[in-house]
Protein backbone atom coordinates (compact mmCIF):
# COMPACT_ATOMS: atom_id res chain seq x y z
CA UNK A 1 0.00 0.00 0.00
CA UNK A 2 1.80 2.97 -1.15
CA UNK A 3 0.42 6.07 1.42
CA UNK A 4 3.99 8.03 -0.17
CA UNK A 5 2.37 8.03 -3.50
CA UNK A 6 -0.83 10.20 -1.81
CA UNK A 7 -1.16 14.11 -2.24
CA UNK A 8 0.29 16.29 0.54
CA UNK A 9 -3.24 17.28 1.72
CA UNK A 10 -4.34 13.83 2.07
CA UNK A 11 -1.21 13.26 3.52
CA UNK A 12 -1.33 15.76 5.91
CA UNK A 13 -5.02 14.72 7.37
CA UNK A 14 -3.40 11.28 8.00
CA UNK A 15 -0.36 12.40 9.88
CA UNK A 16 -3.10 15.14 11.75
CA UNK A 17 -5.16 12.05 12.60
CA UNK A 18 -2.62 10.18 13.67
CA UNK A 19 -1.12 12.70 16.37
CA UNK A 20 -4.52 13.16 17.80
CA UNK A 21 -5.01 9.54 18.61
CA UNK A 22 -0.81 8.87 19.42
CA UNK A 23 -2.35 8.75 23.37
CA UNK A 24 -4.64 6.26 22.73
CA UNK A 25 -5.25 2.85 23.90
CA UNK A 26 -3.62 0.29 21.00
CA UNK A 27 -6.40 -2.43 21.41
CA UNK A 28 -8.85 0.07 20.00
CA UNK A 29 -6.86 0.38 17.19
CA UNK A 30 -7.25 -2.02 14.27
CA UNK A 31 -4.71 -4.63 13.04
CA UNK A 32 -3.19 -3.74 9.25
CA UNK A 33 -2.89 -6.14 6.93
CA UNK A 34 -5.57 -5.90 4.41
CA UNK A 35 -4.45 -6.96 0.94
CA UNK A 36 -5.85 -6.54 -2.28
CA UNK A 37 -5.08 -7.12 -6.09
CA UNK A 38 -6.18 -3.07 -6.83
CA UNK A 39 -4.59 -0.65 -4.44
CA UNK A 40 -6.77 2.04 -5.25
CA UNK A 41 -9.39 -0.01 -2.77
CA UNK A 42 -7.37 1.26 0.35
CA UNK A 43 -6.21 4.27 -1.27
CA UNK A 44 -9.67 5.54 -1.91
CA UNK A 45 -11.37 4.34 1.27
CA UNK A 46 -8.71 6.35 2.94
CA UNK A 47 -8.91 9.48 0.42
CA UNK A 48 -12.70 9.19 1.37
CA UNK A 49 -12.54 9.20 5.39
CA UNK A 50 -9.46 11.58 4.92
CA UNK A 51 -12.02 14.47 3.19
CA UNK A 52 -14.60 13.02 5.57
CA UNK A 53 -17.11 11.09 3.36
CA UNK A 54 -18.81 8.23 4.80
CA UNK A 55 -17.65 4.61 3.18
CA UNK A 56 -19.94 1.28 2.12
CA UNK A 57 -17.97 -1.77 1.70
CA UNK A 58 -19.72 -4.04 -0.62
CA UNK A 59 -18.91 -7.53 -0.88
CA UNK A 60 -19.11 -11.24 0.18
CA UNK A 61 -18.66 -12.54 3.55
CA UNK A 62 -14.71 -13.32 3.98
CA UNK A 63 -13.50 -10.26 1.57
CA UNK A 64 -12.09 -8.56 3.95
CA UNK A 65 -14.18 -5.77 4.69
CA UNK A 66 -13.38 -5.82 8.60
CA UNK A 67 -10.00 -6.13 7.96
CA UNK A 68 -10.11 -3.29 5.61
CA UNK A 69 -11.81 -1.08 8.44
CA UNK A 70 -9.06 -2.37 10.67
CA UNK A 71 -6.63 -1.43 8.16
CA UNK A 72 -7.79 2.11 8.04
CA UNK A 73 -8.16 2.58 11.65
CA UNK A 74 -4.35 1.65 11.77
CA UNK A 75 -3.41 3.49 8.95
CA UNK A 76 -4.56 6.71 10.90
CA UNK A 77 -3.96 5.19 14.34
CA UNK A 78 -7.55 6.10 14.88
CA UNK A 79 -9.88 4.04 17.43
CA UNK A 80 -13.17 1.98 15.75
CA UNK A 81 -16.11 1.39 17.34
CA UNK A 82 -17.98 -1.41 15.87
CA UNK A 83 -21.75 -2.33 15.71
CA UNK A 84 -23.01 -5.59 13.97
CA UNK A 85 -26.56 -5.17 12.77
CA UNK A 86 -28.81 -7.93 13.06
CA UNK A 87 -32.73 -8.03 13.21
CA UNK A 88 -32.48 -7.27 16.43
CA UNK A 89 -30.30 -4.21 16.36
CA UNK A 90 -32.65 -1.73 17.96
CA UNK A 91 -31.95 2.28 18.15
CA UNK A 92 -30.19 1.41 21.97
CA UNK A 93 -27.92 -0.27 20.22
CA UNK A 94 -27.08 1.77 18.15
CA UNK A 95 -26.96 4.98 21.15
CA UNK A 96 -26.78 2.96 24.26
CA UNK A 97 -29.53 2.97 26.80
CA UNK A 98 -30.93 4.54 30.37
CA UNK A 99 -29.92 2.74 33.70
CA UNK A 100 -30.44 3.72 37.12
CA UNK A 101 -27.13 3.68 39.12
CA UNK A 102 -26.71 4.38 43.28
CA UNK A 103 -24.63 6.93 44.31
CA UNK A 104 -24.34 7.65 48.01
CA UNK A 105 -28.23 6.25 48.13
CA UNK A 106 -29.63 8.27 45.71
CA UNK A 107 -31.16 6.74 42.95
CA UNK A 108 -29.81 8.16 39.80
CA UNK A 109 -30.60 7.97 35.88
CA UNK A 110 -27.61 7.13 33.82
CA UNK A 111 -27.54 7.45 29.54
CA UNK A 112 -24.69 5.05 29.10
CA UNK A 113 -23.59 6.03 25.40
CA UNK A 114 -23.50 3.24 22.54
CA UNK A 115 -20.77 2.88 20.26
CA UNK A 116 -22.30 5.71 18.04
CA UNK A 117 -22.61 8.18 20.52
CA UNK A 118 -19.05 7.06 21.53
CA UNK A 119 -17.35 7.20 17.91
CA UNK A 120 -18.70 11.16 17.68
CA UNK A 121 -17.69 12.82 20.83
CA UNK A 122 -14.46 10.97 20.64
CA UNK A 123 -14.01 11.87 16.85
CA UNK A 124 -13.22 7.61 16.13
CA UNK A 125 -14.14 5.77 13.42
CA UNK A 126 -17.39 3.89 13.93
CA UNK A 127 -18.18 0.54 11.91
CA UNK A 128 -21.54 -0.25 10.93
CA UNK A 129 -21.02 -4.24 9.89
CA UNK A 130 -23.99 -5.77 7.78
CA UNK A 131 -25.84 -2.12 8.26
CA UNK A 132 -28.37 -4.04 5.69
CA UNK A 133 -29.06 -6.33 8.46
CA UNK A 134 -30.75 -4.02 10.77
CA UNK A 135 -34.71 -3.51 10.23
CA UNK A 136 -35.08 -0.67 8.17
CA UNK A 137 -36.57 1.55 10.51
CA UNK A 138 -33.46 1.64 12.58
CA UNK A 139 -31.71 3.39 10.38
CA UNK A 140 -33.28 6.73 9.46
CA UNK A 141 -31.51 7.57 13.10
CA UNK A 142 -28.19 7.56 11.62
CA UNK A 143 -29.46 9.95 8.23
CA UNK A 144 -28.05 13.00 9.72
CA UNK A 145 -24.66 11.64 11.09
CA UNK A 146 -24.40 10.53 7.88
CA UNK A 147 -24.84 14.25 6.16
CA UNK A 148 -23.12 17.55 6.07
CA UNK A 149 -25.26 17.95 9.48
CA UNK A 150 -22.57 15.53 11.25
CA UNK A 151 -25.30 15.82 14.89
CA UNK A 152 -27.78 13.30 16.26
CA UNK A 153 -30.65 14.41 18.84
CA UNK A 154 -30.77 11.69 20.79
CA UNK A 155 -33.90 10.63 21.26
CA UNK A 156 -33.69 8.33 24.66
CA UNK A 157 -32.29 11.75 26.52
CA UNK A 158 -33.32 14.56 23.79
CA UNK A 159 -29.63 15.86 24.01
CA UNK A 160 -27.62 16.55 20.72
CA UNK A 161 -24.74 15.31 20.26
CA UNK A 162 -22.36 17.09 17.57
CA UNK A 163 -19.40 14.76 15.95
CA UNK A 164 -15.72 15.64 16.11
CA UNK A 165 -13.86 16.55 13.26
CA UNK A 166 -12.43 12.98 12.76
CA UNK A 167 -15.66 11.10 13.20
CA UNK A 168 -15.69 8.67 10.61
CA UNK A 169 -17.94 5.99 9.46
CA UNK A 170 -17.48 2.69 7.78
CA UNK A 171 -20.53 0.64 6.68
CA UNK A 172 -20.43 -2.71 5.27
CA UNK A 173 -22.86 -4.68 3.33
CA UNK A 174 -23.07 -8.67 1.86
CA UNK A 175 -25.67 -7.48 -0.51
CA UNK A 176 -27.70 -9.98 -1.85
CA UNK A 177 -27.35 -12.35 1.13
CA UNK A 178 -30.64 -14.12 2.90
CA UNK A 179 -32.13 -11.94 5.60
CA UNK A 180 -31.05 -8.74 4.35
CA UNK A 181 -32.61 -6.33 2.88
CA UNK A 182 -31.65 -3.54 -0.15
CA UNK A 183 -30.08 -0.68 1.87
CA UNK A 184 -32.81 2.26 1.51
CA UNK A 185 -32.28 4.68 -1.24
CA UNK A 186 -31.62 7.55 1.10
CA UNK A 187 -29.06 5.61 3.46
CA UNK A 188 -26.78 4.87 0.60
CA UNK A 189 -26.60 7.96 -0.93
CA UNK A 190 -24.85 9.20 2.24
CA UNK A 191 -21.84 6.87 0.88
CA UNK A 192 -18.88 6.76 -0.94
CA UNK A 193 -19.28 3.20 -2.16
CA UNK A 194 -16.49 0.98 -2.57
CA UNK A 195 -16.25 -2.74 -3.56
CA UNK A 196 -14.26 -5.74 -2.14
CA UNK A 197 -14.23 -8.57 -4.28
CA UNK A 198 -12.43 -11.95 -3.06
CA UNK A 199 -8.78 -11.69 -3.85
CA UNK A 200 -7.52 -14.20 -6.36
CA UNK A 201 -3.98 -15.05 -7.78
CA UNK A 202 -0.75 -13.74 -6.65
CA UNK A 203 -2.64 -11.97 -4.00
CA UNK A 204 -4.58 -14.71 -2.26
CA UNK A 205 -1.23 -16.37 -2.25
CA UNK A 206 0.00 -13.45 0.36
CA UNK A 207 -2.87 -13.60 2.05
CA UNK A 208 -2.68 -17.34 3.00
CA UNK A 209 1.30 -16.74 3.68
CA UNK A 210 0.01 -13.90 6.13
CA UNK A 211 -2.81 -15.31 7.51
CA UNK A 212 -2.69 -18.74 7.68
CA UNK A 213 0.26 -21.48 9.49
CA UNK A 214 -0.13 -23.06 6.19
CA UNK A 215 3.95 -23.08 4.69
CA UNK A 216 4.08 -25.64 2.48
CA UNK A 217 4.55 -23.69 -1.26
CA UNK A 218 3.09 -26.49 -3.30
CA UNK A 219 -0.52 -26.81 -0.83
CA UNK A 220 -0.76 -22.92 -1.27
CA UNK A 221 -0.45 -22.93 -4.75
CA UNK A 222 -3.19 -25.60 -4.87
CA UNK A 223 -5.51 -23.88 -2.51
CA UNK A 224 -5.13 -20.45 -4.92
CA UNK A 225 -6.17 -23.21 -7.49
CA UNK A 226 -8.99 -24.53 -5.16
CA UNK A 227 -9.95 -20.86 -5.12
CA UNK A 228 -10.00 -19.79 -8.68
CA UNK A 229 -12.02 -23.25 -9.31
CA UNK A 230 -14.91 -22.35 -6.31
CA UNK A 231 -15.27 -19.27 -7.81
CA UNK A 232 -16.14 -20.03 -11.57
CA UNK A 233 -18.67 -22.32 -10.09
CA UNK A 234 -19.70 -19.53 -7.47
CA UNK A 235 -20.14 -17.25 -11.01
CA UNK A 236 -22.43 -20.34 -12.77
CA UNK A 237 -24.69 -20.53 -9.60
CA UNK A 238 -23.34 -23.97 -8.85
CA UNK A 239 -22.51 -23.54 -5.63
CA UNK A 240 -23.29 -20.38 -3.31
CA UNK A 241 -20.92 -17.42 -2.95
CA UNK A 242 -19.81 -18.49 0.79
CA UNK A 243 -18.16 -21.33 -0.69
CA UNK A 244 -15.23 -19.06 -1.82
CA UNK A 245 -15.08 -17.13 1.02
CA UNK A 246 -11.58 -16.23 1.53
CA UNK A 247 -12.24 -16.37 5.79
CA UNK A 248 -13.08 -20.14 5.22
CA UNK A 249 -9.66 -20.59 3.30
CA UNK A 250 -7.96 -19.63 5.37
CA UNK A 251 -9.72 -21.88 7.97
CA UNK A 252 -9.20 -25.00 5.61
CA UNK A 253 -5.24 -24.50 5.46
CA UNK A 254 -5.09 -24.14 8.79
CA UNK A 255 -6.60 -27.74 9.02
CA UNK A 256 -4.07 -28.62 6.53
CA UNK A 257 -1.46 -28.29 8.40
CA UNK A 258 -2.52 -30.94 10.49
CA UNK A 259 -5.04 -33.25 8.32
CA UNK A 260 -5.08 -34.58 4.34
CA UNK A 261 -6.29 -31.24 2.92
CA UNK A 262 -9.36 -33.04 1.07
CA UNK A 263 -10.18 -33.41 4.82
CA UNK A 264 -9.93 -29.83 5.42
CA UNK A 265 -11.81 -28.58 2.99
CA UNK A 266 -14.73 -31.08 3.91
CA UNK A 267 -14.39 -29.65 7.40
CA UNK A 268 -13.83 -26.06 6.12
CA UNK A 269 -15.83 -25.50 2.81
CA UNK A 270 -18.00 -28.27 1.84
CA UNK A 271 -20.30 -29.24 5.12
CA UNK A 272 -21.15 -25.81 5.84
CA UNK A 273 -23.05 -25.76 2.72
CA UNK A 274 -26.96 -26.97 2.79
CA UNK A 275 -27.44 -29.01 -0.61
CA UNK A 276 -26.05 -32.40 -0.86
CA UNK A 277 -25.26 -31.59 -4.55
CA UNK A 278 -23.13 -27.91 -3.31
CA UNK A 279 -20.98 -30.26 -1.21
CA UNK A 280 -20.46 -32.64 -3.73
CA UNK A 281 -19.04 -30.23 -6.16
CA UNK A 282 -16.76 -28.32 -4.02
CA UNK A 283 -15.60 -32.06 -3.25
CA UNK A 284 -15.21 -33.07 -6.62
CA UNK A 285 -13.16 -29.84 -7.11
CA UNK A 286 -10.85 -30.79 -4.34
CA UNK A 287 -10.29 -34.51 -5.25
CA UNK A 288 -9.12 -33.30 -8.83
CA UNK A 289 -6.92 -31.17 -6.99
CA UNK A 290 -5.65 -33.02 -3.88
CA UNK A 291 -7.11 -36.25 -4.80
N1 LIG B 1 -8.12 -8.84 1.29
C1 LIG B 1 -7.72 -9.44 2.43
N2 LIG B 1 -6.57 -9.07 3.03
C2 LIG B 1 -6.18 -9.67 4.18
N3 LIG B 1 -6.85 -10.66 4.78
C3 LIG B 1 -7.99 -11.08 4.22
C4 LIG B 1 -8.49 -10.49 3.03
N4 LIG B 1 -9.65 -11.10 2.69
C5 LIG B 1 -9.88 -12.01 3.63
N5 LIG B 1 -8.88 -12.02 4.56
C6 LIG B 1 -8.80 -12.96 5.70
O1 LIG B 1 -10.10 -13.49 5.90
C7 LIG B 1 -10.59 -13.16 7.22
C8 LIG B 1 -12.01 -12.68 7.09
O2 LIG B 1 -12.02 -11.37 6.58
P1 LIG B 1 -13.08 -10.29 7.11
O3 LIG B 1 -12.45 -8.97 6.96
O4 LIG B 1 -13.55 -10.66 8.47
O5 LIG B 1 -14.24 -10.51 6.03
P2 LIG B 1 -15.66 -9.79 5.90
O6 LIG B 1 -15.71 -8.71 6.94
O7 LIG B 1 -15.69 -9.27 4.50
O8 LIG B 1 -16.67 -10.87 6.11
C9 LIG B 1 -9.64 -12.11 7.76
O9 LIG B 1 -9.46 -12.25 9.14
C10 LIG B 1 -8.36 -12.38 7.03
O10 LIG B 1 -7.66 -13.40 7.69
MG1 LIG C 1 -16.95 -8.71 8.62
Amino acid sequence: MNIAELPGDIKSMIEKRKRAFSYYHEEMIGEHGFLAEDETIFLDAAIALSLGKNILLKGPTGSGKTRLAESLSNLFSQPMHSVNCSVDTDTEALLGFKTITQNEGVNRIEFIPGPVIKAMEKGHLLYIDEINMAKPETLPILNSILDYRRMLTNPLTAEVTRAKETFGVIAAINEGYIGTVPLNEALKNRFVVIDIPYVQGGILKDVIKQESKLNNEKMIEQFVRLSSDLLVQVKSGIIPEEAASIRALIDTCDLAVYMDPLRAVRRGISDKLEEEREKAAVLNIASTLFG
